[in-house]
C-alpha cells in the first residue's frame, strides 16, 4: 500500500509509507504453526533505504542547509546513506571514517560511493575514533576537519530524533492485521528503541544484535529514556546471532542467506538482516514462538552493491 498524502522525499521520489508487509510462505514456520511476514522497509526509497529513510529525514529537516557530519566504519550502510540523502537534498555532507591508513589506500567501493555522492571524508585514527563522542575528542575532529558549525549525527544514525522517526515503523505494524512479534537486527539498536515504542500493548519486539558484547540492553533502554522519556513497549534481545560480531560472517549464514533469497525472491542484506533472518529460523525450530503467532521480519535494508532479485522458486 502506498499512501498518498505522504510528503516528497529528498530529489521529489515519494517514500513508500506504510512500508508493504507481505506474506511468507516458509515452511520452517509453518511447521510450528507459525505464519511469517516481511515488513520490507527496504522498499521505502530507492535511494534511503529501509531504516535509513526513518532516521536520517527528520535529522536532514533539523540540520537545515548546515554540513551534515557524520561517523562510520569503511563499509558503513549509514555513512552511505547518509552521502546520498546529502546529494538528493543538495546538502553538503562529510563522513569521519575509522581507520587513518585507509587515507592512502584506494577508496572501496562503498567509500567511493560515499564519495561519488559528493561526500567529503575525512579519516582518523582508531583510537581517536573510539572517543569521539567525548567533547573534546570531538571538538578536536570538528576543527581538524574544518566543519566545526556542522550538525552532528551520532554513527550508526541514533539520535533522539532517529528513534522517535523510529516510532513509525511499530505504529505501522501496530496498525497491520495480526502482528504479534516483530523482529529486527540491531547495531546501535536505534530503530529497536522506535519501533518498540510504536507497538502499543499486546506485541512484543525481538531484536537481534549483529555486534558481540552484550551492552544493547542498556544503550537502547537509553536511547528510549532520551526520546521518550522511559523505557517503553514490550521488548527484548536474543544475543545468539551475531556471528562473532560486525560484518564476521560464516558459511553457514552465507548459505542460509542465499537459500531464503531463493526461496523468497528477495534479496538479503548480509551484515544485518540475514543474521536476523537466522535466528527467527532458529527461534521458530526450537518451538520459541507459540502456534498460531504471526512474526514480522523487519526489512532493514538491501545489499550493497544492489543485487538483482532472484527469482522465487517453489518453498516447500
Ligand atoms: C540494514 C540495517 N539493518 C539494521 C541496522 C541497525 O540499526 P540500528 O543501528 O538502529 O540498531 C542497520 C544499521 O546501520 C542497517 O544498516
Amino acid at each position: 500500500m502506498t499512501r498518498t498524502d505522504a510528503p516528497a522525499g529528498p530529489g521529489g521520489t515519494p517514500p513508500r509509507l506504510p512500508s508493504p508487509l507481505v506474506e511468507a510462505v516458509d515452511p520452517r514456520f509453518e511447521r510450528r504453526g507459525v505464519r511469517l511476514v516481511l515488513k520490507r522497509d527496504d522498499l521505502i526509497h530507492p535511494e534511503l533505504i529501509g531504516n535509513k529513510w526513518r532516521k536520517l529525514t527528520p535529522n536532514l529537516e533539523a540540520a537545515a542547509g548546515r554540513t551534515l557530519l557524520t561517523f562510520g566504519g569503511a563499509y558503513s550502510n549509514h555513512l552511505r546513506a547518509t552521502a546520498a540523502a546529502g546529494r538528493l537534498l543538495g546538502l553538503p555532507t562529510l563522513g569521519v571514517v575509522r581507520g587513518q591508513e585507509l587515507a592512502d589506500r584506494p577508496l572501496n567501493p562503498s567509500l567511493a560511493r560515499c564519495a561519488a555522492d559528493g561526500m567529503r571524508l575525512h579519516f582518523v585514527d582508531r583510537s581517536t575514533y573510539r572517543y569521539k563522542t567525548e567533547p573534546r575528542t570531538l571538538a578536536g575532529i570538528l576543527r581538524a576537519a574544518g566543519a566545526e558549525d556542522a550538525y552532528v549525527v551520532p554513527e550508526g544514525g541514533s539520535n533522539v530524533l532517529a528513534v522517535r522517526g523510529c516510532r513509525a515503523l511499530g505504529e505501522e505494524l501496530r496498525d497491520a492485521d495480526g502482528v504479534d512479534v516483530a523482529a529486527l537486527a540491531c547495531g546501535t539498536g536505534g530503530t529497536l528503541a522506535g519501533m518498540a515504542a510504536g507497538l502499543g500493548p499486546g506485541r512484543r519486539a525481538l531484536g537481534v544484535p549483529v555486534l558481540r558484547g552484550g551492552f544493547l540492553d542498556a544503550d537502547t533502554a537509553a536511547l528510549q529514556t532520551a526520546a521518550f522519556g522511559a523505557r517503553r513497549g514490550d521488548w527484548s534481545l536474543d544475543d545468539r546471532f551475531h556471528f562473532g560480531g560486525y560484518a564476521r560472517t560464516t558459511t553457514e549464514l552465507d548459505a542460509f542467506a542465499e537459500d531464503f533469497e531463493r526461496r523468497h525472491g528477495l534479496p538479503v542484506e548480509r551484515l544485518y538482516v540475514a543474521k536476523m533472518l537466522y535466528g527467527l529460523v532458529a527461534l521458530a525450530d526450537e518451538g520459541a514462538f507459540p502456534r498460531g503467532t504471526t512474526v514480522a521480519a523487519v526489512i532493514t535494508g538491501a545489499p550493497f552493491p544492489a543485487a538483482a532479485p532472484r527469482p522465487q522458486a517453489a518453498s516447500r
